[in-house]
């Protein structure tokens, strides 16, 4: 498989796009905004010369790498040879219906038909090409160049060929691919945002402060980011819309969002893309500082 086409160039399309170009497949990355496949270009970059730095590549590899890599901004063109197109655009359902519909009429009859999607149905993507055999969930994991995971998502139509393909192709990638069945959340966000939620919950109800919910996670479950810190870094809309799809997906109360998660979306405090969530981050600092509202939160007595 030669050919791949990753739609959408914000941090999953670019961390996607650079760990196929760096094993040697031809990689189209299509963006509707030239100045968002600028930026991408340019992170690519920055992440390449980080792994030069550390000699985990050459400045050969580096370069190789960057030349595997072409830009798009119309998809039906771009799309027109590929053989395995990965969807990593706004998680929006009407978007991703809008997306695969196009996809499943420009590429080519054979082509396998991927999505990024961290929690929208891979059934319900399938369901509206003529393909539901050759549409499937490659769930990676940001940092994409780090994370070592791929959650393979079969949906209810996916074919055990289309299975079988994708998950030979994370291998091939260095990665670790992990075969699941497509339910809401499916296994990462279905454990992973409860335990954040959990931890914004325990934010809420003043049982400790944002510095000691993260410690007892970082240092006590050997987590390499608190559940908070990590909530920002994936961003809060993110979780918010995640533990949603949840709570609807299953009807149970289990999954319903924290209000301090809501209020702090509505109120556009999304986490590191923001500057604030449960931290304050400056351009530039590595510092991890607890947002100024939260430093004074820890239960009295
Ligand atoms: N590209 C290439 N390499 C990168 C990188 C990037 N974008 N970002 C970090 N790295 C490398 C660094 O070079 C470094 O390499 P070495 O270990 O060889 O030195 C390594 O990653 C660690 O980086 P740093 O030293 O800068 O920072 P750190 O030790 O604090 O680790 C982290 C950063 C890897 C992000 C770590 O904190 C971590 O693993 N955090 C948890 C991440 C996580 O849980 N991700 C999943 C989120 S959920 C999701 O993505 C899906 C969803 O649906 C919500």
């Amino acid at each position: 498989m030669k050919n791949i086409v990753v739609i959408g160039a914000g941090t999953m399309g670019n961390g996607i796009a650079h760990v196929f170009a760096m094993h040697q497949h031809d990689v189209t990355l299509v963006d509707i905004s030239q100045a968002a496949l600028d930026r991408a270009l340019a992170t690519i970059t920055k992440n390449l010369d980080r792994m030069v730095k550390k000699e985990k590549i050459t400045a050969e590899e580096k370069q190789q790498t960057l030349d595997n890599i072409q830009t798009a901004t119309n998809l039906e063109t771009a799309v027109a040879n590929a053989e395995l197109i990965v969807e990593a655009a706004t998680e929006n359902i009407e978007l991703k219906l809008k997306i695969f519909q196009q996809m499943d009429q420009a590429a080519p009859e054979g082509a396998i038909l991927a999505t990024n999607t961290s929690s929208i149905s891979i059934t319900k993507i399938a369901a509206v090409t003529q393909r539901p055999d050759k549409v499937i969930g490659m769930h990676f994991m940001n940092p994409v160049p780090v994370m070592k995971l791929i959650e393979v998502i079969r949906g209810y139509a996916t074919s055990d060929a289309v299975t079988a393909t994708i998950m030979d192709l994370s291998r091939k990638l260095g990665k670790v691919p992990t075969e699941v069945n497509d339910y809401p959340g499916f296994v990462a966000n279905r454990i992973l945002m409860p335990m954040i939620n959990e931890a914004i919950y325990a934010l809420y109800e003043s049982v400790a402060g944002v510095e000691e919910i993260d410690t007892v996670m970082k240092l006590g479950m050997a987590h390499p980011m608190g559940p908070l810190q990590l909530a920002d870094f994936i961003g809060l809309d993110v979780c918010l819309s995640i533990l949603n799809v949840l709570h609807e997906g299953f009807g149970n109360p289990k999954y319903a969002p924290c209000p301090l998660l809501v209020n702090m979306v509505t109120a556009g405090y999304k986490g590191r893309k923001t500057g604030e969530g449960f931290y304050q981050y400056t351009k530039g600092s590595k510092d991890l500082v607890v947002a100024p509202r939260f430093q004074k939160c820890k239960k009295e007595g």
